[in-house]
């Protein structure tokens, strides 16, 4: 290892992995040390190039509709902010998702869900933030709750509780109304239906500002829930450094990151979170300050952001693809990103390496060289996806 968020790769020729009855991993390591019985009851995966499974850690794949008419708005000059001030953006989606039935919801998710998979990715985190009331808040978490069920993928469930204003909340007091609302009664509401695993908040000039934020998370902090940020997308209003302040997780996007916010990081031992496909979908021209997060040491993770407005992305080896082209990862720190370090920004330590302890989940991939996994754009070469020690059905496709 050259630095926390400057991982090399090791490679262990010959290796064996040993998962008991319960999914989890016993042994990773030489084959050699393996007993004359292990061999016997072992699995030949034929010199498969073998990788932890995908954690897609930043999702929002709980929708309805979608935004392609935005995005062909947005290719003749409209911008985000601009479609967002005239009612559409996430509000378009909000009135969309607040119609649908919970069903409905499931129903729309698990392929997308179903794609992230053939990826190889085997835990996801997914955000609600398009409910906008309480009821269609909990619809959302409860039907990310069933979908990642349906499609075999672990979950955590996240809590975007201000995400955007509904419409009938524009006035001053209304708007006051609305956040104490969330943090007093939603919050501890959902909590109590045991839908939320953490908060998260969209803190922007066309969001929320620092003191509704801090009042979320002063909120989230003393139901001792984890706490997460879409934080510095658009412009910098030092997001990251007041999540840090309640000892955030992760700060995500990152585009206008500030050297106070990055140093923020480095200090609260967050994690940061990337994400190429927004950047790429709304054509920003400022990159996240990677070499400073770098030398900080701050662990750089990779998410697609799978959304209908910013990122409608369900690769997640193309969110790793990009963040290489760019964002200037390099190929470790690509594969660090959406594995040890995904599960590092969802504040899991049972997932993400292969180590004895860590949950069975990995990828058999029949590749020589581990470059091959995010080279190809459009397919994938052949892999098989393992869970809890047992595989799934071969993906990908033979190399040009
Ligand atoms: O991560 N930035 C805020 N939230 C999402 C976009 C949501 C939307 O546009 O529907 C994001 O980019
Ligand atoms: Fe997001």
């Amino acid at each position: 290892m050259v630095g926390a968020s400057q991982p090399s790769m090791h490679l262990t020729d010959n290796a064996a992995l040993i998962v008991d009855a319960s999914g989890v991993l016993t042994y990773a390591g030489p084959a050699d040390a393996l007993t004359a019985l292990q061999r016997a009851q072992s699995v030949d995966l034929h010199r498969a190039l073998v990788t932890p499974a995908f954690i897609d850690c930043h999702t929002h794949a709980v929708f309805a509709g979608n935004r392609a008419g935005e995005f062909a708005q947005r290719l003749s000059g409209a911008s985000y902010a601009e479609i967002a001030a005239a009612g559409g953006g996430i509000m378009r989606t909000a009135r969309l998702t607040q119609a649908a039935s919970e069903a409905e919801l499931v129903s729309l998710a698990l392929p997308r869900l179903l794609q992230l998979k053939a990826d190889g990715v085997a835990a996801l985190e997914i955000k609600s933030g398009y409910g906008l009331t309480l009821e269609a808040e909990a619809k959302m978490l409860r039907a990310a709750g069933a979908a990642a069920k349906l499609a075999g993928i672990e979950v955590q469930r996240t809590f975007l509780g201000l995400h955007a204003l509904p419409a009938d909340a524009k006035s001053a007091t209304a708007r006051t109304e609305f956040v104490r609302q969330v943090c007093q009664y939603w919050l501890p509401e959902l909590v109590k239906q045991g839908l939320v695993d953490a908060v998260d908040a969209f803190m922007e000039h066309i969001a929320f500002n620092t003191s509704e934020v801090r009042q979320f998370f002063s909120a989230a902090q003393a139901l001792n829930v984890p706490i997460k940020l879409h934080a510095e997308q658009l412009s910098n209003l030092e997001g990251t450094a007041l999540a840090a302040e309640f000892n955030a997780l992760s700060a995500d996007h990152l585009e206008h990151l500030s050297t106070r916010g990055v140093n923020a990081m480095r200090v609260a031992k967050m994690t940061a979170v990337l994400l190429p496909g927004a950047f790429y979908c709304l054509k920003e021209k400022r990159r996240p300050p990677i070499a400073k997060l770098r030398k900080a040491g701050v662990p750089l993770a990779i998410a697609t952001d799978l959304n209908p407005g910013t990122s409608p992305m369900t690769s997640i080896r193309l969110a790793m693809h990009m963040a290489c082209i760019d964002f200037d990862l390099t190929l470790a720190e690509a594969l660090a990103g959406t594995t040890h370090n995904a599960a590092r920004a969802l504040g899991w330590r049972h997932r993400g390496q292969l180590a004895a302890g860590q949950r069975g989940d990995f990828i058999a991939w029949q590749i020589d060289d581990p470059a091959e996994i995010i080279y190809w754009l459009g397919s994938a070469p052949v892999h098989t996806l393992y869970q809890a020690g047992i595989a799934h059905a071969n993906l990908g496709a033979p190399a040009c």
